[in-house]
């Protein structure tokens, strides 16, 4: 057979590699190989869809297409010979035309900071052209569904919009939307009818609009072979399974598969992260007996190398004997995210489950089924059940090669009922999370002729993912229950027999949820049955409980938005600057900066320990590793620079450690290699030698660095003050809760782009260096301060950040740091792209704090006093820590609290150090207060909502607690948005319905709560310039960075506003002749840094000032022209302008003076919940928030802040764990274990408004801030949640059964509710033993 090169097509051209490392993924190929950057690099572990491509591949035989969505970072580029691979610039981009899909995401405002959106683009395209596909293909489903195009992104991860946008940019293509329904975009305006709206939508044609396979590719398929060269790929593709065993028989012979690999979609390295390097790939895709799909009576055969896609597909085609099938095929939708689905294999899922004990899904189900596989190995064919197969030896030590799985066809007779079902309980309830414990249950049963109760003839109960090390069948539970007529007592027993079977092993976590999870699956699955007395194979859960999956698509949100005309374009929703460049992945992020010739890349070495002496740092075998080619520590720190990471306003802190490390995390070395896969391949493989003798203990807990004095100084200026006299407050209540202890957890970032530096080495000791830093300003300081040099040798530039949200401000500077040291010494190029996991673990995030309260109150609820004892861990450095007291404070005065004081410590430990994350210390301090109010309310038996108004702030007492930041009385509206939600959420009458809904079901409970949240804000210096060049163009440079915030758009819409002043022709029309500048600190200096909500606004001051001036200068030049010409335009001015030498360009510094420098934020929200007593897992019905934007200077782009914000605020309260261990290391790796918000996992109505309060002469344009308050908001949605939980709770205690109670987790209603409220968490509170609770109190009444 001729052996080929590797040849394919990305965006229709042709690549021809001619040899690489067969362990190259499709992902750094686009990437290092080509132009083409819309395939970011986000996770490496196919968990975020941030490089997702399209594959196309041709089937000469048919002359067919086939094409879907895969991502790039697990595929093999040696895997796709032959095929074409569509990348969002692909589809279309700024030369040829953006693509429809771009526009819409553009016009509904769905990118933030861009850097998910190229794959959400590609995720959509994938669904629209699938359902183009099926329309030719099959008779009924005809078009795209709004939720597929919905489910279509449930895949992607983005931390910025909060999701809401971009469904409604997918649902836009869909064939049964209501367009009427779509929410806030620019194409159309409230009021405008069906007709008109569609017109205005870019439209999409199939035809014209879906990509096509290059011809090229087609000729060489229909004349060549798919094999490739051995010696030069080291990838093999046999055609035969014959051949495969000739392949594996003369390899290793005898033993074991040595450096061989069998791959197909290689998934599975997105798990097990790749080690070893192998010597040869065997590619068994191409094997025709692997690859069939064949159905008869008996069941159906499914190759092992056919796709999960593929087997979902065959499984769920119309069939009388499909029941089975197509449960199998419905749960298997939920398996990891479509792009993994279409091209991991049913096989590998089996293999690795069976040889490495991988938590699969596909296990449980085909072990309920009785499914069987088949195997070969050495010729010698074997075929073993599912059981025998998962306690097999592992098969991938050995030459087996998995070839097919059977699965049989269930059919129940005429006198017997066939049931089957499937149970996951995972942190997302349609995929894209492992669950806690999945299930599958197969019965027959008939009707007991004498009793008429229902008896079980037969039962398969599989359980996996548990912590067992596989799935297994409840054996005992399956005898026990068969031949037994169903009741109350016999699921009791059954339930507790299931109890002994379910054992997750040690290292599990929530072990005893697991066991609780199992028992509620089988109680689910059987209950109906006893309870309705007969079966049915469409049978309904207990109360009637639907699968989330079949839910109808979220519903549109009602936003109200107000534009106004009065400082046109500003108070307008422009579509932000360069959307459309970030759909179709062209604008550039410093990854995106074309590497230079000889550019070296470095990852990090941190250490393991939280205090311990560093007595050697090497490899394994003293040899370095392939690429290596330095690894710097503290020792190459010139001799006139210093060994400083960061600097903030409250100090410095290491970049390396030095002979000692200080906590886990810290960073010791970086290794610097010829790319980054050798460079974190390296670092991966250090070996650092401890030695932690007489070193003392590290400071691992707050209560150890109070009693060790271990506490950050915290300036005056940053004291808050307490208010009134508690003890007289204490002494005027009637009742006292005292000492209540809360706990805090973190948060990560999860900025879809981690940490990077581009650095490049200058002449005369200068540098370049790239980073996305939210503080260039710092970076540069930091950098010469460590090398020793002049602040302008050193020019930090950053044009957009991938999502910051707080940690690329103190964060980014090491990163930056560490890569100018290694660029300044070895005088090359050099680039740092961190891992997500060592993002994770050096990034710190959210300040973890212990809060401890008394209360005094009336018995109406008014509070007289509150005392609170905070410590806060700051970890190691100060960082910007000394502000959280400060902070917290702020937004906890929210309420009138009567007399209010407190002892706040910040204390260092021996943990990274925590930094700020949106609303540092203000979401906490919110929260707390949220807390105090919850728990007065319960002990007074009180509506929480009326408590809560009793103590909502007059404008006398917030005078009192907020002193001059209160302002006038009319710009206090946080009454009036209270009052104004009660109305738009219809919140009276669904606390009602919440009621009725508690009373009438027993394993669901709602709950429904409305917060409100004063947020403060501070205005900084900022500069500024605008140029005005000679064509009339202008460009813009300001200090605040892009980081998606919508900063650019609306420094734009100033700009063009400030210059529009002049009011001449075309004046009016200049937003689009104004270009923003990456800001550049040798450009613009004292650029300060990012953060605290009013960058925006600054920077629109700065710009305004600026334009002030131009105008002023302009203006003589204007009447000039005026004394001979009847008008004039924009062009003409300036050219006049130019030609008199006018200084077209200002540089202004915007100080905000003291009076004005601080005002108050006010927003309300209400969210309404569902809790599943079963598994825990709540959903938010519906979150409706009213926001006082004063008036807004974009409400696109503020609407699009309060959503993302609020979403990331459900993500610290209900799913995000960021724990560390026993040494203070970070648990959470990567998208397996921190799960942040999802499509699925959002409010399933979400009504957004903006209120568009009155003028204020001290703020810019009357504006107020948006980026960080509207996080508060979400604590409304955990309130919901434990008012849901109360429920439950009051539920459990009223199944008061005969027999006396010997087992009881729940005594009383009271309780706390901890951040984040994962499932196990919440199932915890309502009653791990709930169902046995039930069952007892319904079989002893
Ligand atoms: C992000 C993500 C989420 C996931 N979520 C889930 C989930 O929710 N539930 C779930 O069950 N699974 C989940 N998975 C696992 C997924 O199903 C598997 O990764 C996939 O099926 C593996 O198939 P593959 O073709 O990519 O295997 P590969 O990665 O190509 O191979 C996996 C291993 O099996 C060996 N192998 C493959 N085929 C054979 C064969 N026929 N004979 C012998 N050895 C073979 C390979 O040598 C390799 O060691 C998830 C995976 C990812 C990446
Ligand atoms: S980078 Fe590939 S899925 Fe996240
Ligand atoms: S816009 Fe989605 S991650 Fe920023």
């Amino acid at each position: 057979m001729a052996c080929e090169d590797l040849v394919f097509a990305v965006n229709g051209e042709k690549f021809e590699v001619l040899s690489v490392n067969p362990s190259t993924t499709l992902l750094e190929f686009l990437r290092s190989n080509t132009c083409f950057k819309s395939v970011k690099l986000s996770c490496g572990e196919g968990g975020c869809g941030a490089c997702i491509v399209i594959l196309s591949k041709y089937d000469p035989v048919l002359d067919q297409v086939e094409e879907y969505s895969i991502n790039s970072c697990l595929t093999l580029l040696c895997s796709i010979n032959g095929c074409s691979i569509t990348t969002s610039e692909g589809l279309g981009n700024t030369e040829k035309g953006f693509h429809p899909i771009h526009k819409r995401f553009a016009g509904f405002h769905a990118s933030q900071c861009g850097f998910c959106t190229p794959g959400m683009c590609i995720s959509l395209y994938s669904a629209l052209s699938n359902a183009h596909n099926s329309k030719s293909s099959q008779s009924s489903p005809d078009c795209l569904t709004a939720l597929a195009a919905e489910k279509s992104i449930a895949g992607n991860l983005c931390r910025c919009t909060g999701y809401r946008p971009i469904a409604d940019a997918c649902k836009s293509f869909a064939a049964d939307v209501d367009i009427e329904d779509l929410g806030f975009n620019s194409f159309w305006r409230k009021g405008e009818s069906r007709e008109e709206m569609f017109k205005k939508l870019p439209p999409y044609n199939p035809d014209k609009d879906l990509v096509t396979f290059p011809d090229f590719l087609k000729e060489k398929i229909k004349c060549q072979h798919n094999v490739l060269d051995q010696t030069r790929y080291h990838w093999i593709t046999p055609v035969s399974v014959a051949e495969l065993q000739e392949i594996l028989a003369t390899t290793n012979p005898g033993g074991d598969r040595g450096l061989l690999k069998l791959v197909v979609g290689n998934t599975g390295t997105g798990y097990y992260k790749e080690e070893k390097q192998y010597a040869r790939y065997i590619d068994i895709s191409h094997i025709p007996e692997m690859s069939m799909i064949k159905k008869d009576d008996r069941g159906i055969e499914i190759g092992a190398v056919v796709t999960i896609s593929k087997v979902i597909d065959a499984l769920m085609e119309e069939n009388s004997s499909a029941y089975v099938f197509k449960k199998i095929g419905v749960h298997m939708e939920k398996v990891a995210n479509h792009f993994i689905r279409n091209s991991g294999s049913i096989g590998g899922n089996l293999v690795m489950a069976q040889s490495k004990n991988f938590p699969s899904d596909i296990t449980t189900l085909l072990l309920a089924a009785d499914a069987s596989v088949y195997m070969i190995n050495a010729g010698r064919h074997e075929k073993l059940r599912m059981g025998e197969y998962l306690v097999a030896p592992p098969i991938l030590d050995t030459k087996t090669v998995l070839l097919k799985v059977h699965i049989p066809s269930w059919i129940a007779s005429s006198t017997t009922g066939l049931l089957f079902e499937t149970y996951r309980a995972a942190l997302r309830p349609i995929g894209s999370a492992l669950p806690y414990i999945n299930a599958a249950f197969l019965a027959v049963v008939s009707r007991d002729a004498s009793s008429r109760g229902i008896i079980v003839d037969k039962c398969r109960l599989a359980f996996g993912s548990y912590g067992g090390y596989h799935s297994i069948r409840a054996r005992e539970v399956e005898d026990f229950l068969t031949g037994k007529i169903l009741s109350h007592s016999v699921l009791y027993e059954a339930v507790r027999l299931l109890k002994g079977i379910i054992v997750p092993s040690i290292e599990t976590s929530y072990p005893e949820y697991k066991k609780s999870l199992a028992v509620g699956f089988l109680f689910d699955f059987l209950y109906p049955l006893i309870e309705s007395g007969c079966w049915d194979s469409e049978r309904k859960h207990i109360d009637g409980h639907v699968d989330p999956t079949i839910c109808p698509p979220l519903l549109s949100s009602a936003q109200q938005v107000f534009e106004s005309k009065k400082y046109h374009p500003v108070g307008e929703a422009i579509i932000k600057f360069g959307a459309e460049m970030q759909a179709s992945g062209e604008a550039v992020y410093v990854d995106d900066i074309p590497s230079l010739p000889h550019c070296l890349h470095g990852a990090f070495i941190y250490s393991t320990k939280p205090l311990a002496r560093i007595k050697k740092v090497g490899f394994g075998g003293n040899v370095a590793p392939l690429g290596v080619l330095a690894v710097i520590t503290f020792k190459d720190i010139p001799q006139l620079g210093q060994n400083v990471g960061y600097i903030s306003m409250f100090g410095t802190g290491l970049l390396f450690a030095d002979e000692v490390t200080i906590y886990a995390g810290q960073i010791i070395a970086l290794v610097v290699a010829d790319t980054q896969k050798h460079a974190d391949m390296a670092a991966n493989l250090a070996v650092v030698e401890y030695d932690s003798k007489n070193i003392g203990t590290p400071v691992l807990s707050v209560e150890d660095a109070v009693k060790r004095s271990s506490l950050f100084e915290v300036p005056p200026k940053y004291h808050p003050e307490p208010v009134g006299d508690v003890s007289k407050g204490m002494a005027e209540a009637d009742r006292k809760i005292r000492s209540v202890e809360l706990r805090l957890g973190s948060q990560y970032f999860f900025y879809m782009e981690t940490q990077t530096t581009l650095a490049l080495p200058d002449e005369d000791n200068c540098l370049v260096v790239y980073s996305s830093t939210q503080a260039p300003e710092y970076t540069q300081s930091v950098i010469a301060t460590c090398l020793g040099i002049p602040e302008h040798n050193v020019r930090v530039i950053t044009r957009r950040v991938g999502g910051g949200f707080g940690g690329k401000a103190i964060k980014s500077m090491p990163v930056a740091t560490a890569c100018a040291l290694a660029a300044q010494k070895l005088q090359r190029p050099v680039k740092i792209y961190l891992n997500r996991k060592t993002d994770m673990i050096m990034t710190g995030g959210r300040h973890p704090m212990k809060i401890t309260y008394s209360v005094g109150f009336r018995c109406d609820g008014k509070v007289t006093a509150l005392e609170l004892c905070i410590l806060i861990d700051a970890g190691i450095d100060a960082d910007v820590s000394p502000i959280l007291p400060l902070n917290i404070m702020n937004s906890l005065r929210k309420y009138d609290w009567g007399a209010l004081s407190f002892d706040i410590k910040v204390c260092k430990t021996n943990l990274p150090s925590r930094t700020s994350l949106r609303a540092p210390g203000e979401v906490q301090g919110s929260y707390i207060a949220e807390s105090i109010i919850e728990n007065l309310a319960s002990s007074l038996n009180m509506d929480v909502d009326v408590v809560r108004r009793i103590n909502l702030h007059t404008y006398e007492s917030l005078r009192k607690f907020y002193k001059q930041d209160a302002g006038e009385p009319d710009e206090y509206t946080l009454p009036l948005l209270w009052d104004k939600l009660e109305i738009s959420a219809d919140f009276r009458r669904r606390a009602e319905s919440v009621k009725e809904f508690n009373l009438c079901n027993v394993w669901r409970k709602r709950g429904i709560s409305r917060v409100p949240i004063i947020h403060l804000v501070v205005h900084r210096p900022t500069p500024g310039k605008v140029s005005i060049l000679s064509d009339g163009s202008v460009a813009v440079e300001v200090a605040g960075i892009e980081v998606g915030q919508g900063l650019w758009t609306k420094v734009q819409q100033m700009v063009a506003y400030g210059l529009g002043m002049i009011k001449c022709d075309g004046s009016e029309d200049l937003l689009e002749r104004i270009r923003l500048l990456q800001t550049d600190t040798l450009s613009m200096s004292q650029s300060s840094y990012t953060a605290g909500s009013t960058t925006s606004e600054n920077c629109c001051e700065a710009v305004r000032l600026c334009c002030g001036i131009l105008v002023e200068r302009l203006k003589p030049t204007m009447n000039q022209i005026l004394e001979n010409a009847r008008s004039v335009t924009w062009d003409m001015l300036i050219q006049q302008a130019y030609a008199q030498s006018v200084d077209l360009s200002a540089r202004t510094f915007y100080k905000p003076e003291s009076s004005s420098a601080e005002y108050l934020n006010y927003g309300v929200g209400a969210s309404e919940v569902e809790v599943d007593l079963v598994t825990g897992r709540t959903e938010i019905i519906r979150s409706d928030i009213i926001y006082d934007c004063g008036k807004s200077l974009n409400p696109a782009v503020d609407l699009g802040q309060i959503e993302g914000a609020f979403v990331q605020g459900i993500g610290f309260f209900m799913y995000e764990e960021y724990t560390t261990d026993e040494n203070g290391l970070v648990n959470e790796e990567g998208t397996w274990d921190y799960k942040i918000p999802t499509i699925d996992t959002i409010p399933k109505q979400f009504n957004v408004q903006i209120l568009n309060s009155g003028h204020h002469k001290n703020r810019i344009l009357s504006s107020k801030a948006s980026g960080e308050p509207p996080l508060l908001v979400a604590a409304s949605v955990h309130c919901a949640t434990r008012s849901a939980i109360r429920e439950a709770r009051k539920q459990y205690l009223s199944w008061n059964c005969s027999d006396g109670d010997h087992r009881r987790d729940i005594s009383d209603i009271g309780f706390e509710l901890p951040v984040p409220a994962i499932m196990p968490v919440v199932k915890q509170l309502c009653g791990l033993e709930s169902v046995e609770k039930y069952l007892e109190w319904k079989t002893y009444p």
